[in-house]
């Protein structure tokens, strides 16, 4: 839940979250992480951005190029999301992932400006995924890069932004086409839908029928779901409407909230150890 007062916080990153939670796991297991490892890594790809409810919108939704001001602002996030959850009982499994997603290899990554060996795994690892996602996502200003392109920038910034071993096996997973499932979707087999004036920014929700009405976050159009002639899925059609602010309003995809946390704490048995704690609950009261 925590997660997703970022999706309704910041429009334009439509299944961002979802997206770099599923690229997480499919590069845990691609380098053969435990079952716990996976899913505490793709727990923290969930709420990697956490600290970026606290980024004021006139820079979080800042259109044009930042200023170092500006920047200096973003580079908060990682810190503010770790102050944030560090009271929970459980916040020590996401640590890295929130606090240190934004280090890199050569040192020149924050909050802290740790270098290669000091980065933990988890950070590392939603490093890469959430860069991929960030190059392959359309914004309202530009079109999302293609996943050969965005590979090639990953693979010329290997060992410089990103894990070196990461990258090459992140890179693998591209070009053998097991991340196509992901790009470009907010859920397991739901693409995410084009708004004619602001690009893939259309979330369909699992269980969402024909005749329902969805609305771009973005530019507030109104569309309506129809069946896809060929296939089971849902196309939105453009209305030609706007919603009313009642309607604009956003919406937390608690199904999705909670396949998600399912599939993490059937894995995590760490989660029980620090329950047990002492100094845990003294915390938790
Ligand atoms: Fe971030």
């Amino acid at each position: 839940m925590m997660a997703w007062f970022v999706e309704a916080r910041d429009p334009y990153t439509g299944g961002h979250l979802w997206r770099v939670s599923r690229y997480a796991r499919l590069l845990g297991e691609e380098i053969g992480l435990p079952a716990a490892d996976v899913a505490r890594v793709s727990l923290g790809g969930f709420l990697h951005d956490l600290g970026k409810i606290g980024i004021p919108d006139a820079v979080l939704r800042k259109s044009s190029a930042l200023d170092e001001s500006e920047y200096n602002v973003i580079r908060t996030h990682p810190d503010l999301g770790w102050r944030m959850l560090s009271g929970h009982p459980l916040a020590d499994l996401v640590k890295e992932a929130v606090y240190s997603h934004h280090e890199r290899p050569d040192g020149k990554g924050y909050p802290r400006g740790l270098r290669a060996g000091e980065i933990h795994l988890d950070a590392r690892i939603v490093g890469v995924c959430d860069a991929f996602d960030a190059m392959t996502s359309s914004r309202p200003y530009r079109a999302g890069m293609s996943r050969g392109q965005a590979l090639a920038i990953i693979q010329s910034q290997s060992g410089s932004q990103f894990d070196a071993e990461l990258a090459r096996q992140f890179i693998e997973l591209g070009r053998r086409g097991l991340l196509d499932h992901v790009m470009g979707h907010s859920d397991d087999g739901i693409p995410l839908q084009e708004c004619p004036v602001c690009g893939p920014t259309l979330v369909i929700k699992r269980g969402q029928q024909p005749g329902q009405h969805i609305y771009c976050r973005n530019c507030g159009g109104e569309f309506a779901l129809e069946s896809a002639d060929d296939t089971a899925k849902l196309v939105a059609r453009p209305t030609g409407r706007v919603g009313s602010s009642q309607q604009l309003l956003p919406d937390a995809d608690h199904e999705l909230i909670r396949k998600v946390v399912v599939e993490t704490a059937s894995n995590i048995t760490i989660a029980l150890t620090m329950l047990g704690d002492g100094q845990m609950l003294d915390r938790q009261a």
